[in-house]
């Protein structure tokens, strides 16, 4: 993380939130000292709310400080033993008196991943600043990024749920309109990263620059997640990260060996649905609403109903008298407007399971 920092200015303004025991700060001081890059001088600032953690948070910012002395750099540090949400937001919405919120040119972070409820202090403090997120991870980097000066750069350890989903939208457009994404690496395995925590999560490094002009292309990088291996680049056209007419600002994460073939195939299908005269649509019926309709053997005055358990080995098996599920609806007013009429179709069913060897079965 601290190799992707790129350049760094002659004077760091260095801000860790939820440092934990100050590895990451370890991180870029270490790379800083092996290589100056005609850094003078760094300025830490830690938050860290874990009582347990302070004392070893503290001396391994006196490693630090030895070993920026040793490399003639000069190294300070503060160490905030509060909760950054609750504090920063208080401050960066002007709530304490006369406490200006600090800024940094260089940030950090591993933050912390957990859910917050929409009545919890945290989500409460960060709305406070128009920043509606549902975990704490999403509520850290939406501060962080308010704490960077212009040209601040800020790499970031998160899991990557905040790439899609509605939930994550409007911390999306906040993210993407202040910062400029530079770079991305994934982890291929979900379970190398943390397996120390047993923590089955996808996570992605990031880094970005406090600013508003996406650049034209941008690295995406991956490896498996163990130690020492291999890390693999691609460059992509931006517009294949964020799609530039995209509402929801997905952030599509190319997983940099299957992208290509996968792209090579979908180049191939030129042809829109519209344009082959198909149309798409879900399942219409919704069961629960049309109980009394649904009959479980096909009888007169019924037409077939389909259910997943109808599809087997690229086939639909139908009726299904064996299975729970109602096997025909009555074609009545009632039901008619969910009814699709007689004709040719297409079905798809979608797995949710990760089990699954294929996603869609048609
Ligand atoms: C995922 S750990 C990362 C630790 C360290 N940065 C690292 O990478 O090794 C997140 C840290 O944030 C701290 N933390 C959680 N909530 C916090 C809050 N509201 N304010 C400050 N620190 C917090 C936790 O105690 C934990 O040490």
């Amino acid at each position: 993380m601290a190799s992707m920092f790129a350049p760094f200015p002659e004077r760091v303004r260095l801000l860790d939130a939820g440092a934990g025991a100050g590895a990451l700060t370890a991180a870029v001081v270490k790379r800083i000292c092996n290589d100056s890059y005609g850094v003078r001088s760094i300025d830490a600032t830690l938050y860290e709310i874990d009582p347990s953690i302070r004392e070893t948070l503290l001396e391994t910012m006196q490693d630090c400080q030895r070993a920026c002395e040793a490399a003639g750099v000069e190294f300070t540090f503060t160490i905030h033993n509060i909760d950054f949400i609750r504090e920063l937001s208080a401050r960066l919405a002007g709530d304490l008196f006369g406490a200006a919120p600090p800024t940094f040119n260089v940030a950090i972070a591993n933050p912390p991943y957990r859910k917050i409820n929409s009545d919890s202090p945290e989500r409460r403090a960060l709305r406070s600043l128009g920043v509606e997120t549902s975990n704490l991870y999403t509520g850290f980097i939406a501060l962080i990024q308010r704490l960077l000066a212009p040209g601040g750069q800020l790499v970031g350890i998160t899991p990557r749920s905040f790439c899609n989903g509605p939930y994550f939208r409007p911390f999306r457009e906040d993210f993407l309109s202040q910062l400029e994404l530079r770079r991305l690496h994934v982890f291929e395995s979900r379970k190398a990263a943390f397996r120390a925590d047993s923590v089955l999560q996808e996570n992605i490094i990031f880094h970005a620059v406090k600013g508003r002009h996406q650049p034209r292309e941008m690295t995406v990088s991956s490896s498996s997640g163990e130690q020492g291996d291999d890390i693999t680049e691609t460059v992509f056209p931006f517009a294949e990260i964020v799609h530039p007419h995209d509402a929801e600002r997905f952030i599509h994460i190319p997983s940099t060996t299957g992208h290509a073939t996968a792209k090579e195939t979908m180049d191939g299908l030129s042809a829109s649905l519209a344009s082959l005269g198909v149309t798409v649509s879900t399942g219409r019926v919704v069961d629960f609403r049309l109980k009394d309709s649904l009959r479980k053997e096909p009888e007169i005055g019924t037409v077939p109903l389909l259910y997943p358990c109808h599809f087997n080995g690229g086939t639909v098996h139908w009726p299904k008298l064996e299975a729970r599920k109602p096997n025909a609806i009555l074609d009545n007013a009632e039901t008619r407007p969910w009814l699709v009429p007689s004709g040719m179709y297409l079905l798809t069913k979608r797995f949710t399971s990760k089990e699954e060897r294929r996603r869609l079965v048609a």
